[in-house]
């Protein structure tokens, strides 16, 4: 028997059990005497030889490995750690390989393993980072029964935080070349259970829809074609017993940290198991591998919780703020921000800018984000994408000079970039169409009336960086939303020859992490928030490089407060971009008050988007005082423990609240008032019961009863009504 810390290795006559044990989750994985690697179990500690749990019904239909001669034994109906495709296992495969000869069959089978201390990183794709040898690492080596090809399976088991990470690497030690057409970076079977899957579907400006479904005999996807990790699903899973809720049950999460086109299969098989696969999207995707190369899979990010999906969104969130997010502001409060866009589109100059700045700074703002329109021809959005140079004419003064007088007033100063993106009425277009992303031949779709540059190519890279951190240096900017707004499609590169070109979408996503950690690393102090009209990519992949992400094009308090639950289950609240903007909403035309729309704004980095030097002396007030509010619970909104108290699509509110070891807030809005309201009674989670807790009006209950007995709402009035409690303990 060989133990470190977290990863058991129990070898017992012609079998190894491979044990991975978390603080509260058990991971268990068996080598049988045919060397096939079985999927035991992933849930709560057991401290047991899981194999008792599966059946072998006679499946003599289902076909059986060569070397067995036995009808209960078939890889159609084991579960098993990678799935093959090709040799009798006709569920959802995990790989599948064009050998030379044009085959497609593999059949991994064990070979070796290794353990080693910290956390394994993945060449050139963000991952995982382990903080003081918080993290150990398995690695097991499968080889195809008929030839050289390997995949090597990585775990990070990150004890404490109940997370177990994920990824593949497959290697070709054959003589010639392989196509991989899919390479996936895990798969999940679960022979055991009867299960619902959550997942969070959407639109442009509705991201992040929650729905529960159940799982029957089906195969179930969840993808992106479209470059990005997208607004219409989003790459994160979870699968939860029927009766699982926000405080009880077993559910299990899993997030692949990675930005473009992904897929997610769920089969629910013959034996009424479930098997789950995901990673790259096999649809867009193909990859050639010479003899002696490998390709890295991207990190999945998997949690198990016997507590509720309160306690896997509470996994998710810690793993994410401090073993994903990186750099100065990981962390670290993040400025309040203003930024222009809703204020004033493409219609401004230097001066109306400072208007905005000076009356922001007056409030308390920390930070002024110049948006879209600041450069090149671009007083729409039909021109200027990649001129990334200011134009002065339009601002009418040097950006310089704009950034040093909005930094004398004490603000920092932010900027927006589309550096995927190229106008055809660009002088970057006039000079290298060949730049933009079009097949030769056909007339590329435009969608926001603009293409994508090809950032596979170096020379696209090194313009793009060289525009941007020129910018960074000149006007000694401190914040940049790197914003990316419409899908691929008219897939091709010159950089790839004809037979490979569904490289494409990948080497895309390689060059845009390559672009990104280089500026993390030349500017160590920049803070980078990412957008994609909106919430198209907020994924754990550009969370490795932007700590926070514009979350929603919609700022509608009602449209968010439901975009905000569903992102909530995997996405810490730090991480989360949300702004104050001005009514009628310029997306829902909804109104709302200032304080509904300044409390789901603080669920999230906070920030405003509006004209301020139109509103009231009253609203300006209000404004003041929500951002010292929000300044003074900034720590416990951004590192608390979030707890969702309501479920926005069916409750008649939205309610949320974060607990610390000192402090609780409790925040939300009613949506609509009725005649005589009955207050609502809403039973606090996460607290001490044994401690005292006082409020505002030094009121003291007891955790005890706070949890059991509940707090009632404050009687609301008029509809969006906006609820804020704030309790210290007392010791
Ligand atoms: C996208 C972003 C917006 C804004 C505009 C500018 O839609 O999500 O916040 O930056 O682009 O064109």
């Amino acid at each position: 028997m060989e133990v470190c810390l977290v990863i058991e290795v129990v070898k017992k006559d012609e079998e190894i059990i491979f044990n991975l044990e978390t603080k509260n989750s058990m991971y268990q994985m068996k080598v049988d005497k045919y060397n096939v690697l079985k999927h035991l179990w992933y849930g709560s500690k057991t401290s047991t030889d899981m194999e008792y749990l599966l059946d072998y019904p006679d499946v003599g239909f289902s076909g059986q490995i060569n070397e067995v001669d036995d009808s209960t034994y078939s890889l159609d109906t084991l579960p098993v750690e990678y799935s093959c495709f090709g040799v009798g296992d006709f569920r959802v495969p995990a790989i599948s390989v064009i050998h030379s000869n044009g085959s497609d069959a593999i059949d991994l089978r064990y070979q070796s393993y290794s353990i080693k201390k910290g956390k394994y990183s993945i060449k050139d794709l963000p991952s995982v980072y382990s903080n003081n040898d918080d993290c150990d690492s398995l690695e097991i080596v499968l080889k195809d029964t008929s030839s050289d090809i390997y995949v090597i399976l990585k775990y990070g088991v990150f004890n404490d935080k109940d997370i177990i990470c994920r990824s593949a690497v497959i290697r070709n030690e054959e003589d010639s070349k392989i196509c991989l057409n899919k390479a996936f970076s895990m798969c999940l079977d679960i022979p055991y259970g009867s299960l619902d899957i959550i997942h969070f579907h959407g639109r442009h400006a509705m991201e992040r829809q929650f729905e529960r479904i159940p799982i029957t005999h089906n195969i179930y996807e969840f993808s992106s074609t479209r470059g990005t990790s997208s607004h219409q699903e989003s790459p994160s899973i979870i699968i939860c017993d029927k009766n699982c809720n926000e405080e009880f049950g077993d559910c299990f999460g899993a997030t692949l940290m990675y930005s473009g086109n992904f897929k997610i299969q769920l089969e629910g098989d013959q034996l009424n198991q479930v098997r789950m696969v995901m990673g790259i999207n096999p649809d867009t995707f193909s990859w050639t591998l010479n003899h002696n190369e490998e390709f890295y899979t991207p990190e999945v990010i998997l949690s198990f919780s016997n507590e509720g999906l309160s306690k896997l969104s509470h996994n998710f969130h810690d793993i994410i703020r401090n073993n994903v997010c990186r750099g100065k502001y990981s962390l670290e409060s993040r400025p309040v921000l203003i930024n222009n866009w809703e204020a004033t589109y493409f219609d401004f100059d230097a001066f109306k800018i400072l208007d905005i700045a000076n009356t922001a700074a007056s409030l308390g703002i920390d930070m002024m984000v110049l948006d879209d329109g600041w450069f090149g021809k671009r007083d729409s959005d039909k021109s200027g994408l990649g001129d990334w140079y200011a134009n002065e004419d339009k601002l009418k003064m040097p950006l310089k000079d704009l950034v040093s007088k909005v930094k004398s007033r004490g603000t920092k100063f932010g900027i927006w970039f589309e550096p995927e993106m190229i106008s055809e009425d660009s002088n970057l277009y006039r000079n290298h169409p060949d730049w933009a992303v079009k097949i030769p031949g056909r007339k590329p779709g435009r969608s926001r009336n603009q293409l994508v540059i090809d950032i596979t190519r170096s020379d696209v890279r090194d313009y793009l960086y060289e525009s941007i951190s020129r910018i960074i240096k000149d006007c000694s900017i401190d914040y940049i939303k790197w914003d990316f707004n419409r899908s691929i499609s008219d897939v091709y590169t010159y950089s790839l020859s004809s037979s490979n070109q569904k490289e494409m979408g990948h080497r895309f996503v390689l060059g845009l992490y390559e672009l990104l950690e280089k500026l993390n690393h030349d500017f160590p102090n920049l803070l980078i928030e990412g957008c994609c009209g909106g919430g198209g990519r907020f994924d754990a992949g550009m969370l490795y490089y932007c700590p926070q992400i514009w979350c929603s094009d919609n700022t509608d308090a009602y449209d968010r407060s439901k975009i905000q639950y569903g992102t909530s289950f995997i996405f810490p609240i730090s991480t989360i971009g949300s702004h104050v903007s001005a009514v009628p909403n310029h997306q829902s035309g909804r109104i709302t008050p200032l304080s509904a729309r300044s409390v789901v704004a603080m669920s999230g980095s906070f920030g405003y988007e509006l004209d301020l030097n139109t509103l009231s002396d009253t609203d300006l007030e209000k404004i003041k005082q929500d951002i010292k509010d929000f300044k003074k619970y900034n720590k416990l909104i951004h590192n608390g423990d979030y707890y969702r108290l309501s479920n926005p699509n069916d409750d008649n509110f939205a309610l949320w609240e974060f607990v610390s070891d000192e402090e609780v807030l409790v925040q939300g809005i009613i949506f609509r008032s009725e005649a005589n309201q009955l207050r609502y009674n809403i039973k606090l989670r996460g607290l001490d019961s044994d401690k005292k807790y006082i409020d505002s009006n030094n009121n003291v209950y007891t955790g005890s009863a706070l949890m059991n007995g509940g707090i009632l709402l404050p009687k609301s009035s008029g509809d969006y009504y906006s609820v804020m409690i704030h309790l210290k303990k007392q010791y």
